[in-house]
């Protein structure tokens, strides 16, 4: 089975009413090269909206959920309710979940169960802070925080809906990007670890992408390298040129 190359926006905390409505358009109007599949994750009160603007052949995500269906979780979003409002994907794990709200690995596995149980596919963020890449232990991390979720998650099947983004903490944001054989070397570290601890289908046929201050200049290096299969972009996403990285593989 071949990996579709998948794009992914996040546009976080980012956007209004009004911007949507320019992005959207200008989005739809671009010509993106065909196999690539498109994503973009919004702030949820945005969600119906960018469901309606947006080109039917990409999909909407939202950027969290709860790991329950209802209750006294004031502030809180269902999957359900993520997927009632036009969502068909949902990021979790994302680092500044982990970093800034504390969300722990198993708390994003349980998520990420949800998530997929209700119907939801899921981008599956995944990344070391630079004091542990420095240490040495990034393949550690990503294999812990990756591993909380295959622990409940343990089948094949379960990862058809799954696409793993590696997201180095120290590349969001900052400008400074993974060379192409930084990304390269922990994809396949990656790849290597669903095999052991899932399946070999698992680890041939998961899509795992990369994030961390991709744009339409540095792209197409990264996305040649044979084990990134896309990527999920932050700033970059919240402008037309969106597109260009979309048609990074050109
Ligand atoms: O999820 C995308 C992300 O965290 C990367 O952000 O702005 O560095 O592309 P950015």
């Amino acid at each position: 089975m071949t990996r579709t190359f998948l794009v992914g926006g996040n546009w976080k905390m980012n956007g209004s009413v009004k911007s949507i409505e320019s992005l959207t358009g200008a989005l739809n109007a671009s010509d993106i090269v065909e196999g690539t599949e498109v994503v973009i994750g919004a702030p949820a009160v945005y969600i119906p909206l960018l469901a309606e603007k947006l080109r039917k052949d990409w999909g909407v995500a939202g950027e969290n959920c709860h790991d329950e269906d209802s209750g006294a979780y004031t502030g809180e979003i269902s999957a359900e309710m993520l997927k009632d409002v036009g969502a068909k994907w949902v990021i979790l794990g994302h680092s500044e979940r982990r970093n800034i709200f504390g969300e722990s690995d198993e708390f994003v596995a349980k998520k990420t169960k949800k998530a997929l149980s209700v119907g939801l596919k899921v981008i599956l963020c995944c990344g070391e802070l630079l004091e542990e890449r420095e240490a040495g232990a990034t393949q550690q991390v990503v294999e812990r925080q990756l591993k909380a979720v295959i622990d409940i998650l343990p089948n094949e099947k379960d990862w058809e809906n799954i696409v793993i983004a590696y997201e180095p903490v120290w590349a969001i944001g900052t400008g400074k990007v993974a060379t192409p054989e930084q990304a390269q070397e922990v994809h396949k570290d990656i790849r290597a670890f669903l095999s052991r601890l899932i399946s070999a289908g698992a680890a041939e046929n998961t899509r795992i992408i990369y994030g961390g201050s991709v744009n339409e200049k540095n792209c197409a290096e990264i996305g040649r390298k044979p084990d990134v299969d896309g990527f999920l972009v932050g700033g970059a996403s919240l402008k037309p040129s969106f597109a260009d990285i979309c048609n990074a593989m050109k």
